[in-house]
């Protein structure tokens, strides 16, 4: 009797485990494209002086409750969604409705198995987090020749994986219609950064998501020549909250001389507004960079000067990146963040 009852118990384990299984996966991986997770390893490491532009989530970490229930600020409270629900790849949740217009499938939940929702890190308003990029209010074409950066292999660095999986399968339909929707979200409605100039911040580090984020307390840390804490403004960040941004504490004297830097450095090269457009707003195909995540503008202009992000369709850039010392990088990136977008 006992016997029979311990086959049927490990029967049922055993289908519990095939459920779970299927569950997991329910789309089979394609041929020839490569996954997020075995690209990680094949990236370039990032430069020593920048290693902070490119936040990476510590391992070993506690194991957050995945049924824990949370609700955002200012959203309608009868939104309610589980920590799995918040992370689910392929519906994160929609927490403002109005805040946009209609959002294709391609942004809203993406496509098993490889095309993950883009909610799910640039968020529905686009603003995104310090660890991924703002995509909000990128010109189209600037956009898709992304996309295909990413697949040609043209943007490597150890943030780039699930970009460079993704690329691999999207649609020419679904590059398009992510592009339109995220262009029609304004840059100015929600404020990504906020930037203060300070030789001391907030004592902090990088929580499991990967978010830089405060320690609860009055502790403070210095503030380096070379280094930028962009910091989540709180805890709402973790689930997603996409009116809520990042706070940078950038180096005492970074923003006057990142403005001299962004003025051409006295000669050296054409200033970044000859291109980027009228208080860097963007024009034509050139992308706006004002009022953008500090530690994404200089994990591009360090991937530019190292070769990391290159291609024909870098353009111009090719020339001017190297031309900037590491010390410029992280001027500039302070000044042009601080401007509004
Ligand atoms: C798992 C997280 C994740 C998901 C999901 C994701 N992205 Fe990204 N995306 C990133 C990161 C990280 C970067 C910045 C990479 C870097 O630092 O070079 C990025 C960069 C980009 C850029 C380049 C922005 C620029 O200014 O050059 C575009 C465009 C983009 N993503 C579009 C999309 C689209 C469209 C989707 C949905 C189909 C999507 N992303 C889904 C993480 C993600
Ligand atoms: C001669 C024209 C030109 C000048 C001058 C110029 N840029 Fe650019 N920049 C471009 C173009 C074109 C791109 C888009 C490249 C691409 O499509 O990949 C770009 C892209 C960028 C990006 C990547 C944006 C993103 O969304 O990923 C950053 C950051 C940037 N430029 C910063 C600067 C800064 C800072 C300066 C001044 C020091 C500057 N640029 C000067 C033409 C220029």
């Amino acid at each position: 009797m006992k016997k029979r009852l311990f086959a049927a118990l490990a029967l049922l384990h055993v289908l519990s485990l095939a459920v779970t299984a299927l569950a997991q996966q329910r789309v089979p991986n394609k041929p020839g494209v490569p996954l997020a997770r075995d690209l990680q390893a094949k990236m370039p490491a990032p430069q020593a002086v920048f290693e902070w532009a490119y936040p990476m989530a510590p391992t070993g970490g506690p194991r957050l409750d995945p049924d824990e229930v949370f609700t955002v600020q200012g959203a309608d409270p009868a939104l309610k969604f589980t920590r799995r629900e918040i992370n689910n790849g392929f519906g994160p949740p929609d927490w403002f409705p109005k805040d946009h217009g209609p959002m294709p499938r391609v942004v809203s939940n993406g496509r098993e198995p490889h095309v993950r929702a883009c909610t799910l890190c640039h968020l529905t308003s686009g603003i995104g987090h310090a660890e991924s990029a703002g995509i909000h209010g990128l010109p189209v074409k600037y956009f898709i020749r992304q996309i295909v950066a990413f697949k040609e292999g043209d943007r490597v660095n150890i943030r780039a994986p699930n970009m460079i999986e993704l690329s691999h399968d999207m649609t020419a339909q679904e590059i398009r219609d992510a592009a339109n929707y995220y262009a029609r979200q304004r840059p100015a409605q929600w404020k990504s950064v906020r930037v203060v100039e300070t030789s001391r911040a907030p004592a902090n580090s990088i929580a499991p998501s990967g978010k830089r984020m405060f320690h609860k307390g009055a502790e403070t840390m210095p503030v380096g020549p070379m280094t930028i804490y962009e910091v989540a403004e709180s805890d709402q960040v973790e689930m997603r909250n996409p009116r809520i941004g990042f706070a940078a504490y950038v180096p005492p004297g970074s923003i006057a001389k990142g403005r001299v830097v962004a003025l051409g450095n006295n000669g050296t090269f054409r200033s970044c507004a000859s291109c980027h457009g009228n208080d860097l707003r963007g024009r034509e195909d050139v992308p706006r960079i004002a009022g953008r995540s500090p530690s994404y503008l200089v994990r591009q202009l360090a991937d530019m000067k190292y070769g990391y992000r290159k291609g024909k369709a870098l353009g111009d850039m090719k020339e001017i990146a190297p031309k900037l010392t590491d010390a410029d990088i992280v001027n500039v990136a302070a000044f042009v963040a601080s401007r509004n977008p």
